[in-house]
């Protein structure tokens, strides 16, 4: 096994190249979401009594995991239930309603509901701003009840304790957890555009490469790495409940009989992969299969010339060493 003709670093520069959202992009976004927090701040300190209470930063920018192919900005409002309406369609009216009223500079076709969102539209430069509400009751540790973008359902979480569990995984191994969650989404985003029903949420693929590092797993050989994740997928055949105990006890984890069991680290009840069927877990072992057996076969290739081209059938043809 070699590593002679495309190895870590190869691997690391197409990332940077390709891959990563540039920091200056990343920390131009986070402003426009911070002058919006801000902006929203300031009308509270105005009307106590309003409704919205705090805009956060969500999302893969909050992580640190985006890709250069970011196309909008996540940020959780967490609205206080008790005067909100409950049914989705009303809610987001309503969200749209109150964002209106604090951002009295918008103009109101710039604040639109979505289906399961409310996008704010910058005029000219920056990317859109998807606002995610989340119900909540006062929770002291910012525990509510958020819309799930993928069917609109209520799912009880937690943001910032999200934020905090992908924040461990890095301090163990800085830059290259999130590096390697990055280089996943972009195969997965890959997979994606070769299928369109190809389905393979990012916040499964960073749960997963949390058990991964938490059983040890070093980051830090980039070529390994990935083959340890598609290894672990065809293996596994995604039949293996993951949960964490970082915010509850084993004891606290619930029976699901869904195939795929990747349980929210923040509620033992939230089977965050429970619309993923057979069909889907099955395509997702398959192009697993794939991707591990042409890492294998680049790091046994003779010439470079088919290494490169081995890389390309995980990466895409944009891949060059
Ligand atoms: N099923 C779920 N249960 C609980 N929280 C969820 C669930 N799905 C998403 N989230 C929350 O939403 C955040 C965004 O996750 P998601 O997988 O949608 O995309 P992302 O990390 O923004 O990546 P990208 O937008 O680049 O694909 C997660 O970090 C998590 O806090
Ligand atoms: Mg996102």
């Amino acid at each position: 096994m070699t590593q002679d003709h495309v190895g870590h670093a190869d691997i690391a520069h197409f990332a940077q190249d390709r891959v990563n959202l540039p920091k200056e992009k990343a920390d131009e976004y986070r402003a426009q979401a911070r002058r919006l927090r801000e902006k929203l701040e300031g009308y509270l300190s105005e009307h106590p009594d309003f409704t919205l209470k705090k805009m956060l930063l969500a999302g893969s920018l909050a992580k640190g995991t985006a890709l250069r192919s970011l196309n909008d900005i996540d940020v959780a409002c967490y609205i206080s239930g008790a005067d909100a309406p409950h049914d989705v369609t009303a809610l987001l009216t309503y969200l749209a309603e109150r964002l209106r009223k604090a951002f009295p500079n918008f103009s109101p076709d710039q604040v639109q509901p979505q289906t399961y969102s409310v996008t704010v539209s910058f005029r000219g430069s920056g990317l859109d701003v998807d606002v995610v509400p989340i119900l909540y009751d006062g929770d002291l540790n910012w525990y509510g009840n958020l819309i799930s973008q993928d069917d609109g359902s209520f799912l009880e979480t937690n943001i910032p304790l999200h934020l905090e569990f992908i924040r461990k995984r890095k301090r163990v191994q800085p830059d290259h957890f999130a590096q390697v969650v990055r280089l996943i989404k972009y195969w997965a985003a890959r997979m994606k555009s070769a299928n369109e029903e190809f389905r393979f949420k990012s916040f499964m693929i960073e749960l997963i490469l949390a058990r991964l590092c938490d059983q040890g797993l070093d980051f830090s050989d980039y070529p390994k790495a990935l083959q340890h994740f598609f290894t672990y997928i065809a293996k596994s055949d995604l039949r293996e409940k993951i949960f964490f105990v970082d915010n509850y006890a084993a004891s606290a984890v619930g029976t699901f009989n869904h195939r795929v069991q990747i349980i929210d680290p923040v509620n033992g009840a939230n089977n965050v992969s429970r619309l993923y069927t057979d069909k889907d877990a099955d395509a997702i072992v398959e192009v697993a299969l794939d991707a591990g057996d042409a890492i294998d076969a680049a790091l046994y290739a003779p010439t470079k010339q088919e290494t490169v081209y081995y890389w390309q059938k995980v990466f895409g043809n944009s891949f060059a060493a």
